[in-house]
């Protein structure tokens, strides 16, 4: 058994930091309706607890990106592996992401996203590794800035592993 990753993020303190996101998001969209977008795989457990914490109507809507191998690396490449099943021309879109690492995965995003015609795109990450930017790309909404290491938990993987982990850790080395 390898050691367990070394907690950076108790579930109590991304609960308050979740929480206080969401009240933030339902303030600023109070009146309008929200398209929560889910980038998959890492966003799916903050997405399910961003979305409960959020005080209005919206649409839940899952994009599939893979832009990582099996390695700590970016491969810079970003690879739509499942698409959106409904337009989302006028709507609000919220794209909900895990992390921003170099921003490569965020900018191409951003992109395809606005040629649909949304009125508005923003963006909510639960984390931001500010040190590593290649392409900077605006956070509306930010949960924690963190350091230039290697996060597992919380919806986040290491060649698929550690996803279900409740807490945010770095990995033994
Ligand atoms: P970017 O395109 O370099 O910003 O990378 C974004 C994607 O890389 C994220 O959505 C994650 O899937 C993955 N990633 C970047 N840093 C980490 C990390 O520390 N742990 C796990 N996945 C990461
Ligand atoms: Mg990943």
């Amino acid at each position: 058994m390898d050691a367990p990753p070394i907690e950076l993020f108790s579930p109590a303190v991304i609960r308050a930091r979740v929480t206080a996101l969401g009240a933030q998001i339902a303030a600023d969209y109070a009146g309008k309706s929200l398209v929560l977008l889910c980038v998959l795989k890492g966003s799916f457990v903050f997405a399910a607890d961003l979305a409960r914490a959020i005080d209005l109507p919206l649409r839940v809507e899952f994009l599939g990106v893979r832009s990582y191998g099996d390695d700590t690396r970016s491969s810079g490449v970003v690879q739509i592996t499942q698409d959106l099943t409904r337009p989302i021309a006028g709507d609000h879109v919220l794209i909900v992401e895990d992390i921003v690492d170099t921003g490569l995965t965020l900018s191409y995003l951003r992109e395809q996203l606005l040629a649909r015609m949304p009125t508005t795109v923003k963006v909510c990450a639960f984390l931001h590794k500010p040190s590593r930017t290649v392409t900077p790309v605006e956070i509306d909404y930010l949960g924690f800035k963190i350091d230039d290491v290697f996060v597992v938990g919380y919806g986040l993987d290491h060649a698929e592993r550690y996803r279900n982990l409740p807490y945010v850790g770095v990995l033994a080395p």
